[in-house]
């Protein structure tokens, strides 16, 4: 065994029994004390999967154990008894070749993507043991023993692989599976039930024999959970996997076996969610588990559920309004109209998982039902390998076949039928028999020859159907058509060729990667279902979540994930609810919590894209996951600048990314640009890569954005931030933030700058506490001081917050320039709170902090301060004089950019708008309206929105002073226009804060 073949059966073991002793360790594996050093180094140091006990035993931490006391005989938990041993315990020995060869396909594409560490799945584990294997065995000698214990294992590995799974492990008396790794399956849990179920359901007839030939009571024990995993590597020589639990994932399947009475099955709350529906369920109520912090609810599987088809469940759940569509229900309509006369069609609906093929058709049947028989019939992701699926149901559905019918029953029934029919078609009933499973054993068909008898099998079903179409119109459904087996696509194709003049409308559907075979037939059709459009995609949005105008921003959030395919969108409200943000109520849903930051894909939705991209060959999908890294759009030159391929090589793996629908071209300048089509396809394969994978990928993102746009870095500054910030880069991200922050400052967008400084800021935390550290927080508090008085209001906390922070880093920095806009800062602060005091000392501190750098820029400022402060104090004469001399110093060209620095505004249009005010408190009523006029004059030609608005305001007043109303009509209409498209200024306009009463009582006495 090589090393990390012995590391992974050391965790598994580990999370089995919670601890083994070093000397147990090295007894099981023939180890030696350097092989064991390793060992711990491996899972103590670096997995921190373990820790070590008084230098003998290893405590297994990586998650909830199922036992942290050593194992007693009767548990079913222990060391694989020698005598049980007796299989081949590598995987190569059980695997069916078929899986085998697919698994190596899938090791082989991990290899060729270098992904020495693997990637993340998400899987259903599966543990099912022998309950009290010890005890059954106690007497018996090993070779009878094994006679017991080998067949069990062989009928529990049996099941795994029927469903396409992989068993990773035989413990001796139980077996460990997985679902969804190697190979993909989008109903990964689905498959690990079905083979659960199969798995007790055969060793209960095991267990018979055992019973009446030995007297011995067999039973099993299975337990199941959905989680994550990463696979890291598969051996090719013995199939033997690598890999880690992320979490519980598996411990916690682990967990549900032992919970499990003999003979039941037991999956958690996560695997019961996935699959309700499908199975029977009865709840074992809440379990604590060691472990994990809050009680689980826990399922017992009881069967079969009623319900076949998502849509099933979903309509179960209550099916949303119905939107859009009309064309292609149309079209189907007229399919159907020529049907009716005699003209039998065929119409073929394609496109994605999920965009609603299922849904139309349930809705087309709604409106045709009258007069005619209508047969459904579907094939499951794991039917290709069971012949006849399909058609077996679409026969029970047309007899009216029912579990409770017993043999007998059932032959009456489709006796009846078909000789009521038609007594023609008495030759026929053989081959029905047969198929359904019927048919007596000493019956002729047994011993055709099965090409004959399978020919003869899809006559005999043609010519029923084609039979019955003569008394009444056939509505025949196939749905699902991609994941047909070969039989019932051998049966499609003859009865294709008999439709065209039967009353028989046959309507099929499938996703994109089948090719359907009626292409060049007249009566045949295929309609494409796209996503639906922006306008159908936001009506079925108000039908998930009513029209509360509130809700506008979470379903834009939602409108931009899904692109219009009506299952994503529906899968994301579901695990908007679940996770406490939504509400919903007899009206619609009301949001209760901001949104999160990184939506949280729901595993349903996880499994049909995570499928998908699995199915892709290996090189493609190694691109998908760069192209996942790189962004949701990228131009050409970036992407080969990332990947470093010839382009002859790329090109036509992109053009394959494309045909696959996974990325599509968009016309750009002067280069063209592709973009996912979905941003959840990105995210899937996104968080399929390893964090350390992803780390490489976005730092060489980042440096050929840097080379490849070196002219126009600005343009990029927030993309470089993102890699950077992603790469681990923790400098370079801050640097690119602070910048990404400074350009929508200058547009005004400080919602989007607030975010980047923020950003940097948290950052800036994770990097050793320097001088130089000091420094870029100070200018960054600073930075970040400006948009949020805009959007927050000057007066609002966090302000204060803020500028407090940038003083004491003022501090810690000795006499620091940057002193004065934080006390400018505070000052605006204390000013709108209406705190004079504070204000003029913070004013006069400012003041002489200036004069003694003697510097213009900076006196400017303090003479507006304190000309305000002064102002609002009612000391009128000497306000004047102040604000007079700041506008003397001013220098539009050079302090242009002090409102970006102080408070938002232009620092001289506040001061004439204020002017103007003091002067018409001095009694000059002209000389007051020509310096508002100025301040107007002036912030239009600066066309600075906040600056704009504000002068507005106090213009308006000025004119309220003279009574001019229709002036103050037209101003304040302005300002609201201007004030609108800097949101944040309405919240200034309405601050609280502005409406205090010390700020009440400063207006009054001014206007005393
Ligand atoms: N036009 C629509 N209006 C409202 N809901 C829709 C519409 N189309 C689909 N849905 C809903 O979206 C969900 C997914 O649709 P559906 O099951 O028909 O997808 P599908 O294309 O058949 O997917 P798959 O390929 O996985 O079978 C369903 O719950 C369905 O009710
Ligand atoms: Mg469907």
């Amino acid at each position: 065994m090589t090393f990390d073949e012995i590391l992974t059966r050391v965790i598994t073991l580990l999370q089995q029994e919670g601890r083994v002793s070093y000397r147990a360790l090295k007894i099981r594996f023939n180890l030696d004390d350097e092989y064991l050093e390793g060992l711990k180094d491996e899972l103590i140091e670096a997995k921190q999967l373990a820790a070590n006990e008084r230098g003998k035993v290893l405590v297994w931490t990586g998650g909830l154990a199922l036992s942290s006391t050593p194992q007693t005989p009767d548990t079913g938990h222990r060391t694989p008894d020698a005598r049980l041993q007796t299989l081949d315990p590598r995987p190569v020995s059980y695997t069916p070749k078929h899986l085998a060869d697919r698994i190596l396909a899938e090791q082989a594409a991990m290899e060729a993507r270098a992904l020495p560490d693997g990637e993340r799945k998400t899987i259903t584990a599966l543990f099912a043991d022998i309950k009290g294997s010890m005890d059954l065995i106690e007497d018996l000698d090993p070779e009878e023993a094994r006679a017991i214990i080998d067949p069990t294992l062989k009928l529990m590995m049996d099941a795994v692989h029927r469903y396409d799974g992989y068993v990773a492990q035989s413990t001796g008396d139980g077996i460990f599976a997985f679902f969804g790794a190697p190979i993909a399956h989008e109903d990964h849990a689905h498959r690990a039930l079905y083979a659960a179920l199969r798995m007790q359901e055969e060793a209960k007839r095991h267990a018979e024999e055992l019973r009446r030939e030995k007297g011995l009571n067999l039973q099993l024990r299975v337990g199941l959970n959905t989680g994550e995993m990463v696979l890291r590597s598969i051996h090719k020589d013995d199939l033997h996997a690598d890999y880690l639990p992320v979490g519980h994932s598996t411990s916690l399947a682990a967990r549900m076996e032992s919970l499990a009475t003999p003979g039941s099955i037991v999956v958690s709350e996560h695997t019961h969610k996935l699959t309700e529906g499908y199975f029977e369920f009865k709840s074992l109520g809440e379990t604590r588990v060691k472990g994990v912090s809050e009680p689980i609810n826990i399922y017992e599987v009881l069967g079969v559920g009623s319900l076949q088809t998502r849509l099933q469940v979903a309509a179960r759940r209550g099916l949303v309004r119905f939107v859009g569509r009309q064309n292609e229900l149309e079209q189907i309509t007229q399919a159907w109209e020529r049907t009716r006369a005699g003209h039998g069609q065929i119409v073929g609906v394609v496109g994605e998982p999920g965009v609603g093929k299922s849904r139309l058709f349930y809705e087309f049947k709604l409106r045709a039902q009258k007069g005619c028989l209508v047969l459904e019939t579907f094939s499951v992701s794991h039917g290709k390998a069971y012949a006849y699926l399909p058609l077996i149901e679409l026969l029970k559905n047309y007899f009216q076949l029912t579990l409770q019918d017993d043999e007998r029953k059932r032959r009456e029934k489709i006796t009846g039928k078909v000789l009521t029919l038609d007594r023609g078609l008495e030759d026929i009933l053989p081959y029905l028999f047969f198929l359904l499973g019927l048919a007596e054993p000493t019956s002729s068909l047994q011993q055709m020859d099965p090409q004959i008898r399978r020919q003869r099998t899809l006559e005999a079903i043609k010519r029923l159907l084609l039979r019955e179409s003569r008394n009444q119109p056939l509505l025949l459904i196939f749905e699902d058509l991609h994941w047909l087996d070969a039989e019932t696509q051998a049966f499609l194709s003859l009865l294709g060729e008999s439709v065209a003049t039967a009353r028989m409308l046959l309507l099929v559907n499938y996703r994109p990667e089948y090719q359907h075979q009626w292409g060049n037939k007249t009566y045949s059709a295929q309609l494409r279902l796209d996503p639906l459009g922006q306008a159908e995609a936001s009506e079925l949005l108000t039908a998930l979540v009513g029209d509360d105008t509130k809700l506008q921003p979470l379903k834009q959030f939602i409108l931009e994930k899904t692109e219009g395919n009506p299952f994503f969108m529906e899968e994301i409200v579901q695990a908007l609810v679940e996770e406490g943000v939504l509400v919903r109520d007899a009206v619609g849903a009301h949001s209760v919590r901001p949104l999160p930051a990184d939506l949280h894909i729901p595993t349903t939705v996880q499994a049909v894209l995570a499928s998908r991209i699995d199915r892709l060959p290996v090189a493609e999908k190694e691109l998908l996951q760069t192209l996942a890294v790189i962004g949701k759009e990228f131009s050409f030159s970036l992407l080969k600048q990332v990947v470093n391929q010839p382009e002859d090589t790329l090109q036509p793996r992109l053009l394959r990314l494309q045909e696959a629908e996974f990325v599509y071209e968009q016309p750009a300048f002067p280069e063209i640009e592709y973009v996912f089509k979905h941003a959840l396809t990105q995210e899937v394969a996104y968080n399929s890569l390893l964090i350390e994978r992803r780390k490489v990928l976005h730092e060489r993102t980042a440096q050929a954005i840097e080379k490849v746009y070196s002219d126009k870095l600005e343009e990029h500054y927030s993309e470089l931030a993102h890699h950077y910030g992603h790469s681990g880069n923790t400098e370079k991200a801050v640097e690119y933030l602070r910048l990404a922050g400074r350009q929508p400052m200058q547009r005004s967008a400080n919602e989007e700058a607030i975010r980047h400084f923020t950003a940097a800021l948290q950052l800036l935390q994770t990097l050793p506490e320097t001088h130089e550290r000091i420094q870029q927080e100070l200018s960054l508090q600073i930075a970040l001081g400006v948009p949020l008085q805009a959007m927050r209001g000057s007066a609002a906390p966090e302000v204060e917050k803020v500028y407090a922070r940038a003083r004491e880093l003022c501090q810690q920095l000795g006499d620091a320039p940057q002193l004065v806009p934080v006390l400018a800062g505070l000052w605006v602060f204390y000013l709108l709170r209406g705190e004079l005091e504070i204000t003029h000392e913070l004013a006069e501190q400012i003041f002489t902090l200036a004069r003694d750098v003697e510097a213009p820029a900076l006196l400017l400022q303090a003479h507006r301060m304190i000309g305000i402060t002064l102002f609002w104090r009612g000391e009128l004469a000497a306000a004047k004089s102040h604000l007079e001399q700041a506008i003397t110093l001013y220098d539009p060209q050079q302090h242009r950019s002090h409102a970006f620095l102080y408070y938002g505004l232009d620092p001289v249009a506040v001061c004439l708008s204020i002017a103007g005010w003091t002067l018409w408190q001095l009694g000059y009523p002209d000389q007051s309206l020509t310096k508002s006029r100025e301040a107007l004059t002036l912030a239009q030609e600066l066309a600075h929105p906040p600056t704009l608005a504000f002068v507005h305001i106090f213009t308006a007043t000025t004119h309220r002073f003279r009574q001019e109303i229709q002036v103050v009509q037209e101003l304040i209409e302005q300002t609201i226009r201007i004030s609108r498209l800097i949101a944040g200024l309405m919240r200034y306009l309405n601050s609280s804060d502005l409406r205090g009463s010390k700020y009440r009582s400063a207006k009054t006495l001014i206007s005393r």
